[in-house]
């Protein structure tokens, strides 16, 4: 399947970005909304990754303190790299914008995930929305010429 990920904003895109949200936190892991609307949205970048026939099917942020968050894909497209490009594009974005380390709250299951695309666990479990999660965290520096 061809999948196009596109960078956009809160303004332009809180519908498709609310709907992919709902289904997978608020529906399928059972995150209350009070937690996963937190008020960060407006001032992050977030990325849509589309199908072929425009539909959005999966997105992720990335906040100013250059935390990665709300990494989520459809379930019915998962396992098929859309998860590892939306994260790949907004580690660029990070890097482009002079950060050098970006970091995320991770899932505990989701932590070979990240691990895969070089992300390193630092710290304990502890809780967030119920479910554990393992802060890690990734350097992006800039190249070097
Ligand atoms: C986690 C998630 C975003 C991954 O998206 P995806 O599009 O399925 O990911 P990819 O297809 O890029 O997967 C890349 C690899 O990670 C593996 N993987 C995917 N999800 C995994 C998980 N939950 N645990 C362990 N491995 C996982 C895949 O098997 C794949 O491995 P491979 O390359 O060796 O075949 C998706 O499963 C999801 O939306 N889950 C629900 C929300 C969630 O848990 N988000 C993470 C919050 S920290």
């Amino acid at each position: 399947m061809t999948i196009a990920i596109e960078k956009t904003s809160w303004q332009d895109a809180e519908q498709e970005l609310r709907e992919i949200r709902t289904r997978v936190f608020i529906d399928e892991q059972r995150v209350p909304e009070t937690l996963e609307w937190d008020g960060e949205d407006a001032q992050s970048t977030h990325f849509l990754a589309r199908s072929s026939d425009g539909t959005a099917v999966g997105c992720i942020r990335l906040m100013p303190s250059g935390q990665l968050s709300r990494l989520s894909v459809l379930e019915p497209y998962r396992n098929q790299g859309i998860g590892s490009a939306l994260l790949a594009t907004a580690e660029e974005e990070a890097r482009v914008a002079g950060m050098t380390e970006v970091f995320l709250h991770a899932q505990t299951h989701a932590t070979s995930f990240y691990e895969s695309a070089g992300f390193v666990v630092n710290g304990g479990i502890f809780m967030e929305a119920d479910i554990p999660h393992r802060q890690m965290y990734k350097e992006v520096a800039a190249e070097t010429h």
